[in-house]
């Protein structure tokens, strides 16, 4: 790794801890106006304080979010199929690398297809995102993302981060999944957990902490964050449990502790949030 790429990792996976906590905040390329980021900046704005990495769109982060950020930020940078397509996730590179570059992103995250039937395409695609994060000195993340007839198991999980890793990926982002440190010690890259589907608090942060005691480096976690009754409060919680070793337990009171009275679980006005893709 050169000076630029070693030192973009470092912003996102901080040196002081090995940790790394991003928030995702993409699902819109897919998902149009999801639910809990329907006004993005309105939902993101307070949240991103709290994160060490954004990962969004270049369309939002261009349209929605201060260029004066502190935050570094993960360019999605797949696409091309929405949630109404019968070959959701048959995606290919939509971010030229110069643009991320010229963004000032720290990487690019790209999701790829194991196991469907273009996999080979998102395959060779994402090998053409490292060459090309490795000629500029960014970071490529690849997201193992999973069809409606894979099971997210240790087996396919395993297979797909392993596969991402050969390929060249500096980051891996996959699913949880039971015995979850098989995922981890086939591949030799950090690995980023995704939180998935809106699940109670409790079993978002037990699901996180456990994958970091797998040793996962961090999350990549969204709808457990801005779906939750209090997203600030879950943001920070989850905070806690990836940068001061907070127990699931201690996270959940911290986050009932900071929670502010009142806040409701939001109604789900999108039935396509449910998807079976990453
Ligand atoms: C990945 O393909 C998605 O677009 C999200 O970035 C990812 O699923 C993480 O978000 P969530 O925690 O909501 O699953």
């Amino acid at each position: 790794m050169g000076w630029g790429q070693k030192n973009r990792l470092s912003r996102i996976i901080k040196p002081k801890d090995g940790r790394s906590l991003m928030l995702a905040v993409d699902h819109g390329y897919f998902l149009g106006p999801t639910t809990g980021l329907e006004n993005f900046k309105k939902a993101v704005d307070p949240l991103i304080p709290y994160a060490d990495t954004l990962f969004a769109t270049r369309g939002m982060i261009r349209s929605c979010v201060d260029p004066k950020i502190d935050t570094p930020i993960m360019l999605r940078n797949s696409g091309g199929t929405s949630i109404l397509n019968k070959e959701l996730l048959h995606e290919g590179i939509t971010v030229d690398i110069k643009d991320a570059l010229r963004m000032n992103a720290v990487g690019v995250g790209y999701s790829i297809a194991v196991g469907m039937d273009w996999e080979r395409d998102t395959i060779l695609d994402f090998s053409k995102v490292v060459d090309d994060c490795e000629k500029y000195g960014l970071v490529a993340m690849a997201v193992t993302a999973v069809g409606k007839d894979l099971t997210k198991d240790a087996r396919y999980l395993g297979l797909a981060s392993r596969i991402a890793a050969e390929h060249g990926a500096h980051i891996v982002k996959t699913y949880y999944c039971k015995d979850f440190d098989k995922v981890v010690d086939a591949c030799p890259v950090p690995i980023v957990m995704a939180g998935g589907k809106k699940i109670p608090e409790i079993e978002a942060l037990t699901m996180a902490y456990n994958a970091i005691q797998a040793g996962a480096v961090g999350v990549d976690m969204g709808r457990n964050i801005f779906q939750s009754d209090d997203p600030v409060a879950m943001m920070r919680a989850v905070r806690e449990l990836i940068h001061k070793n907070a127990t699931p337990k201690e996270a959940l009171q911290f986050f009932n502790d900071n929670k502010k009275s009142g806040s409701m679980p939001k109604k789900s006005t999108i039935a396509a949030d449910d998807t079976k893709k990453v």
